[in-house]
């Protein structure tokens, strides 16, 4: 893969052409720089790892800490700060608070709760697909992939239908990324209004228990205790955002490149049992979350022979070391079959952090694609012609689509 980008402006401005296609630019980062000192324009002297090895051995690097807001003065003044914080959950801890969050939540987050959703996802999955027109074109993000994965949350954590539009709309401008004046203060305000929600929503889960995970997540508690109110609120909030765009934006891409790979489609409509597979190597191809959140360095640390000085950032490139050729065999083809040693991805990361929601998300994933599939045998591109339009974003932290217009 070649690039006639300069690689490192281009990772750091996020360029159109780094935007449509991310891949060339790590190629050539992983090649010539790959643990990259950059200056994105958030101003933070950050650095880009790139190599599978090196982003696997940083992700359970235990002096690359995630505890932003306890620690690093300019990233909060940058990334914004505000008197009530969605962000005391397990994403944003470290050890040992960070173990006790994520012990808490496990507990009633089981793998027996995932699958009694099964059904419900499933319902959910053939109402939207009952509601797509079959003659005239539609773009399956707004009609299928967006609303899947923040209906089943709702129906995870117990937010009653009618308050679902209201708290979307408040989520999704919480977790815009922009770094402009307007976009932060629109943040802040949506951050004091979800709060609000979840806490009343909370206490009313509290008078009124039912067998959804919130509920139980206000009664768990081990010796040292439960879930303070702040906790509760940041969890509720963290599983609402990290299960619905990456979630969606998986979708999205996964028919985008079924579509672009119709002998891979034909495989996986002639042997359904493949969509297990198939949703690992998506994930691996070209999953939804490019790069992991970030981390600082607590000390200076030595990864892939640079050093990484005491406070810079870390940006992770999950894209990149999913294509890492030191790792995989052909790692730029898209290929179904691919498993076990030959796809030990890092889509869901890796180390103390690693997805929570996995089980989850692989369920509604392959309910998705099977669905999809078989109801509509003959998916196709609505312009077959058309260059794809990737999402534009200030730094590189998901990669979907900005839209999938399919007949
Ligand atoms: C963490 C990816 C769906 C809940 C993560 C991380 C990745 C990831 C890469 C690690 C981030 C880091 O280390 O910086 C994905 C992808 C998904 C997905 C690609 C969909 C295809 C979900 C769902 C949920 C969820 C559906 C739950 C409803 C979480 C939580 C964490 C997490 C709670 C934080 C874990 C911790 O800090 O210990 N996810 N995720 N995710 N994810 Fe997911």
């Amino acid at each position: 893969m070649t690039t006639t980008q300069d690689p490192v402006a281009a990772a750091e401005q996020c360029t159109a052409e780094f935007r449509r296609n991310p891949h060339p630019v790590y190629a050539s980062l992983r090649d010539t720089a790959p643990v990259c000192p950059m200056k994105p324009p958030h101003g933070l002297e950050t650095y880009l790892i790139t190599r599978y090895e090196d982003a696997r051995a940083a992700l359970s690097d235990p002096r690359l800490s995630k505890d932003m807001y306890g620690a690093v003065d300019s990233y909060r003044r940058i990334f914004g700060d505000s008197s009530v914080s969605l962000d005391d959950n397990m994403l944003n801890a470290d050890a040992p608070k960070h173990t006790r969050l994520r012990k808490l939540v496990n507990a009633e987050f089981t793998p027996r709760r995932v699958e009694a959703l099964r059904p419900k996802i499933q319902d959910v999955v053939d109402e939207l697909l009952d509601a797509c027109p079959t003659r005239e074109p539609v773009d399956l993000l707004p009609a299928f992939a967006f609303p899947l994965p923040i209906t089943v949350i709702c129906e995870l954590l117990g937010v009653p239908p009618e308050e679902r539009p209201h708290m979307q709309r408040l989520s999704t401008t919480v977790a815009q990324t922009g770094f402009s004046k307007e976009s932060k203060q629109a943040q802040q305000k949506a951050e004091l209004d979800l709060h609000a929600y979840f806490t009343q929503l909370i206490a009313r889960k509290r008078e009124h228990p039912s067998d959804d995970l919130l509920s139980a997540l206000t009664e768990v508690h081990d010796k040292d205790g439960g879930l303070t109110e702040n906790e509760l609120v940041s969890t509720a909030f963290l599983l609402m955002f990290a299960g619905h765009k990456t979630t969606a934006y998986l979708i999205g891409n996964s028919v985008h490149h079924f579509l672009a790979n119709p002998a891979q489609l034909r495989a996986v409509q002639e042997n359904p049992e493949l969509v297990g597979t198939a949703v690992e190597e998506l994930l691996r191809y070209d999953g939804s979350v490019e790069s992991a959140t970030f981390r600082f360095a607590t000390e200076d640390v030595e990864i892939g022979g640079t050093r990484i000085p005491k406070g810079a950032l870390v940006q992770i490139s999950l894209l990149s070391a999913n294509r890492d050729p030191r790792k995989f065999d052909c790692p730029d083809e898209f290929d179904i079959t691919r498993q076990g040693a030959q796809n030990g991805h890092l889509g869901f990361g890796h180390g103390s952090h690693y997805c929570l929601g996995a089980p989850l998300a692989r369920l509604e994933m392959q309910l998705a694609l099977t669905s999809l599939f078989s109801r509509f045998p003959k998916l196709a591109p609505a312009d077959p012609a058309a260059e794809p339009k990737w999402m534009e974003v200030p730094f590189p932290a998901f990669r979907g689509l900005a839209e999938l217009p399919v007949v």
